[in-house]
């Protein structure tokens, strides 16, 4: 049977073998529909199309407020914005992250302070991080926000870091990058703190493109964002140009940013929209694949199965001890049978940026450190076919068995 989402290409890893891509968006006639609509409609940018699919996506997770910003980078630098971060305090967050997650507390002058990472979740330990909230209130120092990261798609633990927030006066912006459509206690992930950012990147559970969504209940931090992402102006400009009796009139406020998102892209993310929980069924049978054919080999170590769990990432850990090579070396072997395979995270304590900056070292941050040395994200994706999933499976099998100890 012909494998639809097989390529080669030469010199490619995967040449001469069907390649099963690590992450592909799914992306169908009706998307494709909507965004030509959008493009014979005459309005291309942020208006009426985004306004629907911030309303939508408003409903569907039950918050207050939903502002479609141009990525989850630009979001979480929205929402720390609107809450006060600033010069001189501390943003707590861990190292096992992407980038983005503590890039932009520096954007704000602020310094990203790490937390390790429970090793079963790979998410925030909120025993380190009430540690961490003591520490740096008896050292004198303001904490302005922390960032608890959903990773892979697993909820934090809400209640305890909810706890804490509480208690120290700290308010939590949710990186949900990974964590969408996923509930954490009856509500969903991403709408549990002060705000939550989700990412609509090709990769992620739904995509337009180069997205995300900002979501809060405060009616003052929805304000501020809605202000700061469209140049500090004080109100809705978008149809200036358009609408017959609009206003030419506006104010700057404060210098903002240009972080909206486009009706092009809010398109095609109104109808992924209406496909997530379709995504998230077809992510879930899977990863029930995966966990019942690689059960058992003494080689890798599998995540917990989480009913929820958005399953953005699968990422199982490599038991190098029982194997002839290391983590590096078993991903070289995926990859040379054609297996499109990646790694989260390379802890941001070990980028040279941070450690140059606060004089990090790798050990300072041991479990983020250990889960980095031997984690390899296998392929996850919607459109991944029952043939991909077999052949992944199959090469992970072959590799384990070419290279016992
Ligand atoms: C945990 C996490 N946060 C934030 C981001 C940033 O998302 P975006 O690419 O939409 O800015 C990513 C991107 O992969 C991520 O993995």
């Amino acid at each position: 049977m012909k494998n639809p989402s097989s390529k080669t290409a030469p010199g490619q890893p995967g040449w001469e073998t069907p390649f099963v891509p690590f992450a592909r968006p799914s992306i169908g006639p009706e998307e494709e529909e909507a965004v030509v609509a959008v493009l014979r409609s005459g309005w291309l940018t942020t208006g009426e199309v985004t306004a629907r699919f911030e309303a939508e996506f408003a409903a569907v997770v039950g918050a207050r407020h939903a502002l479609a910003i141009s990525s989850a980078t630009a979001g979480l630098h929205l929402a720390l914005e609107a809450l006060g971060v600033g010069p001189g305090s501390v943003v707590l967050t861990t190292p096992y992250t992407f980038a983005a997650t503590a890039e932009v507390a520096r954007y704000l002058g602020a310094d990203p302070v790490f937390v390790d990472i429970d090793r079963a979740t790979l998410n925030i330990d909120p025993v380190l991080l009430e540690t961490a909230l003591e520490q740096l209130s008896r050292a004198g120092r303001k904490v302005s926000a922390m960032i608890p990261v959903h990773v892979a798609g697993l909820p934090c633990d809400m209640d305890a870091i909810g706890h804490l927030s509480l208690r120290y006066g700290v308010p939590i912006v949710e990186d949900a990058a990974h964590a969408f459509p996923v509930r954490h206690g009856g509500r969903f992930a991403g709408t549990l703190g002060d705000a939550g950012v989700y990412s609509f990147y090709p990769t992620k559970s739904i995509t337009t493109g180069e997205g995300g969504m900002v979501v809060t209940d405060r009616d003052e931090v929805a304000t501020r964002i809605r202000i700061m992402r469209m140049h500090g102006i004080d109100r809705d400009v978008w149809n200036r140009y358009t609408e017959p009796g609009a206003s030419w009139k506006y104010d700057v406020v404060a210098p903002g940013y240009k972080y909206n998102l486009a009706d092009l892209a809010s398109a095609i993310g109104r109808v992924q929209l209406a496909k997530a929980n379709a995504f998230l069924e077809r992510r879930r049978s899977i990863v029930r694949r995966y966990m019942n054919a690689l059960n058992g080999l003494d080689f890798l170590t599998l995540p917990g199965w989480a009913e929820n769990h958005a399953w953005h990432l699968f990422i199982v850990r490599v038991n190098s001890a029982a194997l002839k090579m290391d983590r590096d070396g078993f991903i070289a072997e995926l990859q040379r049978r054609g297996i499109g395979v990646s790694v989260h995270f390379i802890p941001l304590h070990t980028m040279s940026y941070y450690r140059e900056r606060y004089g990090l070292k790798p050990e300072n941050f041991p479990v983020s450190l250990a889960c980095f040395q031997s984690a390899v994200s296998l392929p996850l994706s919607a459109s991944l076919t029952d043939d991909d999933v077999e052949r992944v499976i199959a090469a992970v099998v072959e590799v384990g068995a070419a290279f016992r100890a």
